[in-house]
């Protein structure tokens, strides 16, 4: 099956560099018209650079804030202008202030954690479907949460509160925009992007031996499922959250007796 995404509009958030980024080129090659936005428009404007000389797409880039709703506004109104309104939305910019036990989190790093993760879903969500005529056009929302939203991990405790509530946000958006918009998510694992350096950075070939498939991931494996996730390819899929993550959730547990 086709995705059907040539001559759609699709806009990311956190599209400067990592999953967004690979997100936006793979929508691209899709035939999608992409719209980039994150906060510095200069990084912006180098992916946008690079889009238009791979593919024969619009490419707008926009910078924006994802937790200022006026922002979010101003983003969204630039992508009607440019193309009429927005077909798909990918919710994906994220961030992870504080690293330390949940018993220990200072109410600001909390409150940012909310914000950029949590409270973007519902501002761009709100926005795609009002100004973006989403609610007219129809189209697919693909949210970023992650597999820590699923289990728990020491140290990072609080950024995957957030993304547990991305995936029920997910679930309930699609409750809500049924059946003109679908709305899923994707739960990736451990991806070789900037914000979890922390995480992989001199610690691979360890991660390596921890995952069933023997690698971590890279944004394009993630990428790949935002388009699946986007077009008609996953035409009858709405409320759900894939995981991408190599096996690592899946892995047995130590204590198996065989
Ligand atoms: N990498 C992983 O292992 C992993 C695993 C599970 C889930 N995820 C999720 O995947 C998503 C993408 O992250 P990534 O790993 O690709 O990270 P990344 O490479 O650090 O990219 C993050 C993107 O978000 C943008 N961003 C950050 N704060 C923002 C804000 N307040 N407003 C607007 N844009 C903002 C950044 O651009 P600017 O700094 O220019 O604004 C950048 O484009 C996030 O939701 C993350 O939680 C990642």
């Amino acid at each position: 099956m086709q995705t059907g995404l040539t001559g759609k509009t699709a806009l990311v958030t956190g599209a400067s560099r990592g999953i967004g980024r690979a997100a936006a080129f793979a929508l691209a090659a899709e035939g999608a018209n992409v719209v980039l936005t994150s906060r510095r428009q200069e990084s912006l404007d180098a992916v946008a650079a690079e889009i238009r000389a791979a593919y024969p797409v619009g490419v707008l880039a926009k910078a924006a804030h994802v937790g200022e709703p006026e922002q979010a506004a101003a983003a969204v109104e630039a992508t009607v202008a440019e193309f009429g309104g927005v077909d798909i939305l990918v919710n994906n910019a994220g961030t992870n202030p504080y690293f330390g036990p949940m018993v220990d989190l200072d109410v600001p790093r909390a409150e940012k954690t909310v914000q950029v993760n949590q409270l973007s879903i519902v501002l761009w969500t709100q926005t795609a479907w009002y100004a973006g005529k989403m609610s007219e056009r129809g189209g697919s929302i693909v949210n970023i949460a992650s597999v820590g939203g699923l289990v728990t991990e020491l140290g990072i405790g609080y950024y995957n509160a957030t993304k547990a509530a991305v995936v029920h946000l997910t679930r309930q958006f699609a409750a809500e925009l049924a059946p003109k918009v679908r709305v899923n998510a994707i739960a990736p694992g451990i991806v070789r992007t900037q914000l979890a350096r922390a995480l992989w950075e001199n610690h691979e070939e360890m991660l390596n031996g921890h995952i069933p498939l023997g690698r971590i991931g890279e944004p394009e494996d993630i990428a790949q499922a935002i388009t699946f996730l986007a077009g008609d390819t996953s035409s009858w899929m709405t409320g759900q959250t894939l995981v991408i993550d190599g096996g690592a959730v899946i892995r047995p547990a130590l204590s198996s007796n065989f």
